[in-house]
């Protein structure tokens, strides 16, 4: 991996510019904020006006009904009609901070791949890409490294359920693209700047089989959850009901019997007051996992999250601040943080995991220091070395991102194994060469 970050180093073409932050704004991280903005709201009526004529004809909805809607409604969901990204946005992520974060992600992916046996098929897939930041960082890294891929059958597919976030990838990524129709799996194709053909699907069982290796990148924070409360009745379920004095407003309930989800989601060891639970991202991980195991590769999640600790996560974000989840439905970010021990239950025994360690940890071991220095050194102007210092501080410092954030990973256990091979003598076995550590997970031991 240390030869990978010594061929980057060699292009100095590698600087992309970034946004300058306006100057006296800080940086506002989902779930770093502590109180709510007091800005005035504006509405968006037609998913409130949806929500309530569902709830006045089928009763209380749940969480996740409710954050599937406001998130991702076809028509006016938050994710489909906005660009959210950025300092113009409401909430600003790794990739958009700093270069070197996709260029570390990518010489990680380059690193799973060799310890893989270099397959003759790579499909690199990412799940949420919002801008396409990230993986243009990768595909650039991918384009440097084509001494070491020589002869891979390297592809892109991207999964994207919002149209607008998909047209900004396309414009970000692609020389050239084309538009499938509304009910086809593959709903835009074409060629990234590089030469490689990208694909984009609205979910993940579209993609097709082959050695892949999966990103998530604060992906399975947006997936709906269910919320429950132990009570002294059992769990109960949390649902969205209209406020009774304010026909306008919602209001969280608890549903007084058990539900489905609350009858079929908990695990029996579970010792927490309140739950958080992604049915929606235990189905992601399972395709992932079957995949992997099935036909190679590997998965890297990095996301807000914990190891089964955390209790009530689901907030709001809105212009950089925190925004209730129930207000002005639509016009502002729902998440809450990933159960990573949920994950990795659902996952089962056909991968193995690896992580959660924090965003620190993980970038210090891929060599987040010595890829700064090398930047510093062919930057000569005093702002862009200015912004590449910050960047790295905002994603590794503990107190900003470095620790809230968790990296997660799922690889095929042949990966991890030690071959055995035939031996000469009488059924004697030799072991075949040591499998390589895992890139990130473990220091990196400089040449
Ligand atoms: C919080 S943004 C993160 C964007 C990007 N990965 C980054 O870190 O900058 C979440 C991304 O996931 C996409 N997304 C949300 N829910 C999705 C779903 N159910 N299926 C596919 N994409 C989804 C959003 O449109 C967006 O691109």
């Amino acid at each position: 991996m240390w030869t990978f970050l010594k061929i980057i180093r060699l292009n100095r073409a590698t600087v992309r510019s970034l946004n300058p932050l306006p100057r006296g704004w800080t940086v506002v991280l989902r779930r770093s904020c502590s109180s709510a903005s007091s800005e005035s709201r504006v509405t968006n009526p037609s998913i409130l006006r949806h929500l309530t004529s569902k709830i006045t004809a089928t009763g209380a909805i749940t969480v996740a009904e409710y954050m599937r809607e406001v998130l991702t409604n076809p028509v006016s969901g938050y994710y489909v009609k906005n660009d959210m990204l950025g300092a113009d946005g409401d909430f600003i992520t790794s990739p958009e901070i700093s270069q070197i974060f996709g260029e570390l992600v990518g010489i990680w992916c380059v690193s799973e791949w060799v310890a893989s046996g270099k397959p003759k098929v790579l499909q690199l897939v990412e799940l949420g890409p919002g801008r396409g930041s990230l993986i243009g960082d990768i595909l650039r890294v991918f384009h440097q490294l084509q001494s070491v891929l020589h002869g891979a059958e390297v592809s892109v597919h991207l999964v994207e359920v919002s149209p607008k976030l998909s047209q900004l990838q396309a414009q970000c990524l692609a020389g050239e693209y084309t538009c499938g129709g509304e009910d086809e799996l593959v709903y835009r194709t074409g060629t990234t700047h590089t030469g490689l053909p990208i694909y984009w699907y609205r979910s993940v069982k579209d993609v097709p089989r082959g050695f892949s290796i999966f990103l998530a990148h604060e992906f399975f924070d947006a997936l709906p959850i269910h919320k429950f409360q132990r009570t002294e009745k059992g769990w109960r379920e949390v649902m969205v009901d209209i406020h009774p004095e304010e026909p306008d407003k919602l209001r969280f309930v608890l549903f007084p019997t058990p539900t489905l989800a609350s009858t079929t989601l908990i695990h029996e060891d579970e010792k927490r007051q309140h739950l958080e639970i992604s049915p929606e991202g235990g189905v992601i991980v399972q395709k992932l996992a079957s995949q992997i195991a099935e036909d190679g590769g590997a998965a890297l999640i990095a996301d807000y999250g914990h190891d089964g600790t955390k209790m009530d996560t689901f907030r709001g974000f809105r212009g950089h601040k925190l925004h209730d989840v129930l207000e002005a439905p639509g016009t502002a970010d729902l998440t809450a943080d990933v159960d990573f021990s949920y994950l990795r239950r659902m996952a089962g025994d056909a991968v193995v995991c690896m992580g959660p360690i924090t965003q620190r940890a993980f970038l210090k071991n891929m060599g987040i220091d010595a890829r700064l220095q090398v930047l510093l050194r062919s930057c000569h102007d005093a702002t862009t070395r200015a912004q590449l210092i910050h960047g790295c501080d905002m994603l590794t410092s503990p107190e900003k991102m470095g620790s809230r954030f968790q990296f997660f990973s799922l690889l095929a256990p042949s990966r991890l194994t030690q071959p055995w091979e035939e031996g000469e003598g009488l059924g004697r076995r030799r072991r075949g060469p040591a499998p390589l550590p895992v890139a990130g997970f473990s220091e990196l031991e400089v040449e």
